[in-house]
């Protein structure tokens, strides 16, 4: 009689969209004249750049001629997209990364819920909290983090690191000593970011004791401040610990297009093997490519065109979540978030829980959010919006929320 991997059933249930999706739908039902406005997504909602629509469909009608046609694509990505993705994102920065230390593949989630197969079991993991939830959850599902404790929300064997307004909801370096460390910056869901000499410790630490560091760098392009770095690789001593994943879903909007990439430096070893050699393995074996076409439209990302309009892109989101952060403040929140990344994290007023918070805002502003708690312990008293919603819908959201 076969047997399941147990360990999915360990899984809490995520009941964070869930939920929200019910209790919206419970909403609209007892109120059909009342218009919703979500601004608890954290996808994209803006058309595809102009620059990679020509890109997508010169593709296209590449693959309908005898020349232009491609099959399968080679194990670590297309040349001409490892080419511009190491020359604009690494060199651009003084980041020692080469093509060849790229692999293409069709997004960040897949990328950071799988990377965890390459370690071995008995490897302790840290994360922050709050986090996004993928990279606790894929290492449950490989049985790697011990049992569950509903009461404080938390598994045994994980090292959590708090991120609250105490610390800027930036990590301290933990007490016990991790294998594996999980960092996002700019973070979802707080909208925190990390200096490059805060970031800087965490290479130096890692070094020291040995540990790698799994860097989610997915919002990278809504960066604006100076100090603040766009890779890990521009940390002296990354090449050793890091590994790094970035996305094309939120800094070109190909959440529904599918493009992402994953950086391991070949100086990055166990012993005497290398990480690049065990990830090559097993994209190899697991993963047949991201379509030809695709790679041509994320090339277009590099294009001059391509990254005038992105950055246009990037600014209408931003504007919008400016003008959340400082809608909120000027009716009296506290909020966090909004200048390095689309999220604006607000602590929910008069003490009310994340959830009660939710309900507040949704039957007296008809606007949804997402309650903070959903993240993790730590996001309980907060509540995370996004920039990534229509301008006038952002604006109307604020002005009906002011009233409140
Ligand atoms: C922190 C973080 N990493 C990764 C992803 C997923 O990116 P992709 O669309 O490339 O799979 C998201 C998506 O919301 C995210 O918030």
């Amino acid at each position: 009689m076969f047997k399941i991997n147990e360990n999915y059933l360990k899984l809490p249930g995520s009941y964070l969209f869930a939920t929200i999706g019910k209790k919206v739908n419970e909403f609209t039902q007892k109120n059909p004249d009342k218009t919703i406005i979500r601004l608890g997504i954290g996808d994209v909602t803006q058309p595809l750049a102009p620059a990679i629509i020509n890109s997508l469909h010169n593709a296209v009608d590449e693959m309908g001629t005898q020349e232009g046609f491609h099959g399968y694509a080679p194990d670590l990505g297309y040349e001409f997209l490892r080419s511009a993705i190491a020359k604009n994102d690494y060199e651009s920065r003084g980041a020692n990364i080469t093509k060849d230390e790229i692999f293409v593949s069709d997004g960040a989630k897949c990328d950071c819920a799988n990377i965890q197969e390459i370690f071995s079991l008995d490897n302790k993991i840290a994360v922050c909290d709050p986090v996004y939830p993928v990279y606790v959850d894929s290492n449950v599902m490989a049985g790697r983090t011990g049992t569950y404790d509903a009461l404080t929300e938390r598994w045994s064997d994980v090292i959590y690191m708090p991120c609250t307004k105490e610390n800027n909801f930036t990590p301290e370096l933990p007490k016990e000593t991790p294998d594996l460390i999980y960092l996002c910056f700019p973070n979802n869901p707080t909208g925190a970011m990390i200096t490059k000499d805060e970031l800087q410790v965490w290479v130096d630490y890692a070094n020291k004791v040995g540990a790698v560091i799994l860097y989610d760098a997915a919002y990278e392009a809504y960066i604006s401040d100076e100090n603040v770095p766009h890779t890990i690789y521009e940390c002296e001593g990354a090449r050793t610990c890091a590994i790094e994943f970035r996305s094309f879903s939120k800094n070109a909007g190909f959440t529904g297009v599918r493009l992402g990439f994953t950086v391991i430096p070949k100086d990055l070893m166990c012993g005497d093997v290398s990480l690049h050699s065990l990830w090559a393995r097993r994209h190899g074996t697991k993963y047949n490519g991201a379509p030809y076409m695709i790679q041509r439209a994320g090339e277009a990302v590099y294009s001059p065109e391509g990254k005038e309009q992105l950055k246009a892109q990037v600014a209408y989101y931003m504007n919008n979540a400016r003008t959340i952060k400082e809608g909120l403040q000027s009716a009296g929140y506290t909020v966090s978030g909004g200048v390095n990344a689309p999220y604006v994290w607000l602590q929910t007023p008069d003490g009310m829980t994340s959830w009660e918070f939710f309900d507040y805002l949704l039957n007296n502003a008809n606007v949804v959010g997402t309650p903070g708690s959903g993240f993790g312990p730590s996001g309980e008293g907060y509540f995370r919006l996004t920039g990534f919603g229509t301008y006038e819908n952002t604006l109307e959201a604020i002005k009906r929320i002011k009233k409140m």
